[in-house]
């Protein structure tokens, strides 16, 4: 029970695929008491997928890219919570033009709105939420490594190097309120938002193979574990961090091995 008596606020519950489903459904296994945010058309989707984890989870709408919504929520929980221990940000989007091969054509507005809603986001939250955080707060975010460029992945790619980058500058300014801020390397899996991305099948089978522990594009859990362990105590010494869950496929190039 290593979140017992902790509360998180988790974003990103589309359905039950979801990382963040994942995560909160472990978090609640180890004693944490969530909040849900959704938004848009897909709160209601996110409605039925947190019944499923617990009638009594309150779903609260936050368009991240709102902020006046974002300071209701903070607004509303501070009503009903006071404070809580760490969110996790599972918050990803880009125009269909800014993704699949388009990199050279993608006009800046498409490119910009990939990284406000999946990076800038990152500092969003962190900001408006810190007036509620308590002390040893853990903030988490979703990465997909783009340290190699991902034909295809494109301006989403981009964004996910600036969000690795902003969780490093949030850990040194929100240091000082000894609040961790930390992003899971996730490897690939089958999600709404993946589900999104042209091409994404194709890398299921190649991942596997390369990944030294094999990788299941079909299971969530040994992500949100990682993500539970960044929000529990056992890691309140690291902060600036990218953890990668992906196999061991990241440590790993081309084999040159013969066949
Ligand atoms: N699935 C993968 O292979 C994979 C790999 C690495 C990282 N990630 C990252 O994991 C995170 C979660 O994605 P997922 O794969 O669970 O897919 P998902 O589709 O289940 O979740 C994406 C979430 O982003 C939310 N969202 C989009 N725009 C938003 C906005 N303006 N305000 C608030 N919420 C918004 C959606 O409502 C949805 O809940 C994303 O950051 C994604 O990039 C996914």
């Amino acid at each position: 029970m290593i979140l017992k008596d902790k509360t998180f606020v988790i974003t990103g519950i589309l359905t039950d695929k979801s990382i963040a489903f994942a995560t909160a459904k472990i978090a609640i296994d180890n004693g944490a008491k969530i909040i849900a945010t959704g938004f848009g058309d897909g709160l209601r989707i996110t409605q039925r997928a947190v019944k499923r984890l617990d009638d009594e989870i309150d779903v609260l709408e936050m368009d991240i890219e709102n902020t006046v919504q974002v300071q209701e929520v903070v607004n509303q929980i501070k009503d009903k919570y006071a404070s809580i221990d760490g969110a996790l940000h599972s918050i990803a989007f880009s125009p269909t033009e800014a993704m699949g091969g388009n990199f050279l054509n993608t006009n800046v507005e498409d490119a910009i709105k990939s990284f406000e809603v999946s990076a800038f986001s990152l500092k969003t939250l962190t900001n408006e939420f810190l007036p509620i955080l308590k002390e040893g707060a853990s903030i988490v975010a979703v990465d997909f490594d783009n340290s190699q460029a991902w034909p295809g992945y494109d301006w989403q790619g981009v964004a996910k190097s600036s969000l690795q980058s902003i969780v490093r500058y949030l850990a040194y300014y929100v240091g000082k309120n000894k609040v961790r801020v930390n992003a899971v390397a996730s490897g690939p899996l089958s999600t709404t938002a993946a589900k999104n991305i042209p091409g994404f099948s194709a890398m299921n089978e190649e991942w596997n193979e390369r990944a030294p522990l094999g990788w299941d594009t079909k299971n969530a859990e040994p992500v949100a574990k990682v993500i539970n362990f960044l929000l529990s105590d056992y890691s309140e010494a690291i902060t600036g961090e990218i953890i990668h869950v992906d196999g061991g496929a990241h440590a790993i190039g081309g084999s040159m091995l013969p066949e």
